[in-house]
């Protein structure tokens, strides 16, 4: 079974109302597939336009998605939770944790831009611009706070 599927099974058990509280490496968990979300969108933004695939608002459903999930990625990394598992998170997050929340907040403003451009109708160089805006926002962060 693939981590999907095995997400899915697992899924009905969440459905019957099970909860319990995370441990560290649930959090490490979240965030990788979170991140692994985030990637994901991205890709499908830049494939459209390399490609000039054409869904529709497919754009600005996808920067709408990775601004949502910027927002409250920082929530995901409470205190007690610096370098446990298997994680490319630095520990620097936590000792600087004002300039990490302005780096997600500042990629969730560049993909509200995206998305708010996409939806106005804009040009394939004015999306070009606002995903370049939101690239740099990405590695912004990740310059710092992530491992290679
Ligand atoms: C506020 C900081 C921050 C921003 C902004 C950010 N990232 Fe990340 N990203 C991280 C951190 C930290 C990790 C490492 C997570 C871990 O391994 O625990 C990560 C990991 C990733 C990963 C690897 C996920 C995996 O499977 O382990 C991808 C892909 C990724 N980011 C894509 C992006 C893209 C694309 C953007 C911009 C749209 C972005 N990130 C914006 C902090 C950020």
């Amino acid at each position: 079974m693939n981590k999907v599927m095995i997400v899915l099974a697992t899924a009905t058990v969440f459905a019957a109302g099970v909860a319990q509280a995370a441990d560290p490496e649930a959090y490490v968990e979240y965030r990788k597939a979170a991140m692994g979300a985030v990637g994901g969108h991205m890709v499908a933004i830049a494939t459209r336009m390399k490609t000039g695939v054409e869904v529709p608002d497919d754009t600005a459903l996808h920067a709408t998605a990775i601004a949502g999930i910027l927002e409250s990625f920082p929530a995901a990394f409470p205190e007690g939770t610096a370098g446990v598992g298997k994680t490319e998170a630095k520990d620097a997050i936590w000792s600087n944790m004002d300039d990490f929340k302005a780096k997600a907040m500042k990629g969730a403003e560049a993909a509200t831009a995206l998305a708010a451009a996409a939806e106005s109708g804009a040009d394939m160089s004015e999306i070009g611009a606002k995903v370049g805006d939101l690239g740099k926002a990405c590695k912004g962060c990740h310059e710092d706070y992530k491992e290679k």
